[in-house]
This record gives structure tokens, sequence and C-alpha cells, in this order.
């Protein structure tokens, strides 16, 4: 079965691409530019190919050449600040390319599979269930709502997969986030502000990636939340990160996040009810803590 994976350098991207060749899928790597994942030892079964989803015909020549069984599209504009400030491109990257990807997906019947966000719900509410109105607070949520609707009105199976709060390394290095910001932060000893007010169900980005996995073999199709299963602030895991590096937690102080000034308005209560998932898929995540000593390879 031939897998093609869009936005392949990314986060989720980078850990999917390994996560299928390991299950024996051929796999079809496309990211915007030069490689990034340094894949030595994966052997024949792996190719990437370098594909910009704003360019039609760069879709068309990477499709015709491939034929994918299955389509993982997981290329996005994904910072909201970035989004609100510059909405053109951000509809162009998220909705326009989707639909561009779609259209060549139905030419070859491939398997869709969006990948969406916690950021189409306002977060009024928090815990929601895939049935629950979407009702986004930014202009990237707005996006991936309507990249969401572009792929229900398709004629081939597809499957979204809207997940919430990634974490993890990318294969190259480590990269930056809550976590590793929060554990620099400590180490060298600077006080930070931490929000108190969001809640999120952080998702470890390698359950996402297995997520993702059951969805292809069972080729489910239907929207599915795929996130952790523990419902925290950034200031809870700024708590369980300095716990678990016995750091000086009195450095950090509480805030809301209305002490920030970001142009983009996060939702400020997510979180999701994963039950779909678990019964239908069989997904079942780490917690919170496993996950993040699995981050840092400590069990
Ligand atoms: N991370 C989260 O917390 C989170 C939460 C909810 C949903 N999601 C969704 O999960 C998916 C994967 O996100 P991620 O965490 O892996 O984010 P990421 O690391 O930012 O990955 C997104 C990838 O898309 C690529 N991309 C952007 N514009 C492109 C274009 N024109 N052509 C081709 N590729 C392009 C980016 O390329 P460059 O690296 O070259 O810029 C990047 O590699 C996204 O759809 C996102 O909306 C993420």
């Amino acid at each position: 079965m031939k897998i093609l994976v869009t936005g392949a350098n990314g986060l989720l991207g980078q850990h999917l691409v390994k996560l299928l060749l390991e299950k024996g899928f051929t796999v079809i790597a496309t990211g915007k530019g030069e490689e990034r994942m340094h894949p030595e030892g994966w052997g024949d079964q792996y190719e990437y190919h370098s594909l910009d989803i704003t360019d039609a015909t760069d879709i068309a020549t990477v499709f015709t050449r491939v034929q994918p069984d299955v389509v993982v599209h997981a290329a996005a504009m994904t910072q909201v600040d970035e989004c609100e400030l510059n909405s053109e491109k951000c509809e162009r990257v998220n909705v326009a390319a989707t639909s561009q990807v779609l259209v060549d997906a139905e030419m070859y019947s491939s398997h869709f599979i969006y990948v969406s966000t916690d950021f189409v719900f306002d977060g009024e509410q928090g815990n929601y269930v895939e049935e629950d109105e979407l009702k986004p607070v930014s202009y990237y949520g707005f996006t991936k709502m309507q990249a969401e609707a572009i792929t229900e009105t398709s004629t081939i199976p597809w499957a979204i997969v809207r997940t919430c709060l990634v974490y993890g390394n990318t294969l190259e290095g480590t990269r930056s986030n809550i976590i590793t910001w929060v554990k620099s932060s400590l180490e060298q000893g600077k006080a930070i502000k931490v929000v108190s007010d969001q809640w999120r169900t952080p998702t470890y980005v390698e359950d996402l990636a297995k997520g993702i996995l059951l969805i292809i073999e069972k080729k489910a199709t239907g929207i599915y939340h795929i996130s952790g299963k523990d419902l925290l602030t950034p200031y809870d895991i700024a708590m369980q990160t300095a716990d678990l590096f016995h750091l000086d937690k009195s450095l950090m102080e509480k805030v809301d996040a209305s002490t920030f000034n970001q142009p983009g308005r996060r939702p400020p209560k997510t979180g999701f009810v994963i039950e779909k998932a678990r019964k239908e898929l069989g997904f079942e995540p780490l917690s919170f803590g496993e996950g993040l000593r699995r981050m840092f390879a400590m069990g």
C-alpha cells in the first residue's frame, strides 16, 4: 500500500513517516523544500518529494507519479498568530491547497485523511466530542474548519483527525515547545509566567501517529478525536515538567492568558473526549507523565 504524507518535515509528519515505514508500508513523504528527516537506513520503501501544496502543478506531478492509496494531509500553516496577521497566506495554505490536494486524491480514489485541530471549537465548554458545534475564535481555526467542510463533501473515503496540543521532539533534534521552554528556563534559574486558565488534552506525537495508523489499517472514515487523556493547563504541564527534572517550581508564576497580548485568540478550554477512537479504533494514548518521560527517553 502506498501512503503519501504532506507536511512530512513537520513534527507529526516525521513521526508518522517513521511509524508507517516500521509497519512495512511504502511511504512517499512530501514537504516544502529540502528533506529534514535524515532517513538513513529507511530503505527503498521510502521516497521524498519536495512539494509546495500551494502549487497545483507540483501536486499533480507528484500524484501522477505516485498514485497513492492513502493520503495523509498534515501540511498546514500552524502558527496561530501568523495566520491572524497574514490571513491571505493562511487561507491559501490551509484552505485552497487542501482543496487542491483533495482534487488530486479523488483522481486516484485514495483514502484521504485530513489532520485538524481543537481550535475549530470556541473553548467555552471543553471536553469536546466529534459532533459538537464548530465555532473557531481565530483565523487559523476558521481555515481548519473550512478545510474540514471541503473534506466532508468529497466522494472518496475520508477521515478527519482532530488533535490537540501536540508535543514531542522532531527526529532531527529538539524543537521548542512549552515543555522545552519550561525546562531550559528553570535550568537557567529564570523566572517565568505560565498560563493557568487554558485547558487542553496534550497529545504525545507518537500517539497521534499511532491513531492515524489505526485509521489507515481499519480504513476508517468520519471524524475522530485523537489526543491525550489528561485535561491540563499550561501551568499543570509546567509543574509536571519541573517535577520530572527536580527544578525550582518557585520560579513559576501562575498568570491568566490575558497577560499575553497575542494577535490570535486561543480557545480557553478545549480537550477531547476520545471514546469514539477508543471504541472504534482501539486507540489508547499514554498519560501526560508517560509521554513526558518518553519524550526525554526516560522510560
Ligand atoms: N502541533 C499542534 O499542537 C497541533 C494541534 C492541533 C492540530 N495540529 C495539526 O496537525 C498537523 C501537523 O502539525 P504539526 O504539529 O506537525 O505542525 P508543523 O510542525 O508546523 O508541520 C506542518 C508542516 O506543514 C508544512 N507546510 C507549510 N506550508 C506548506 C506548503 N505550502 N507546502 C507544503 N508544506 C507546507 C510546514 O513546512 P515548513 O516546516 O517548511 O514550514 C511543516 O513542515 C497540522 O495540520 C496542524 O494544523 C497541530
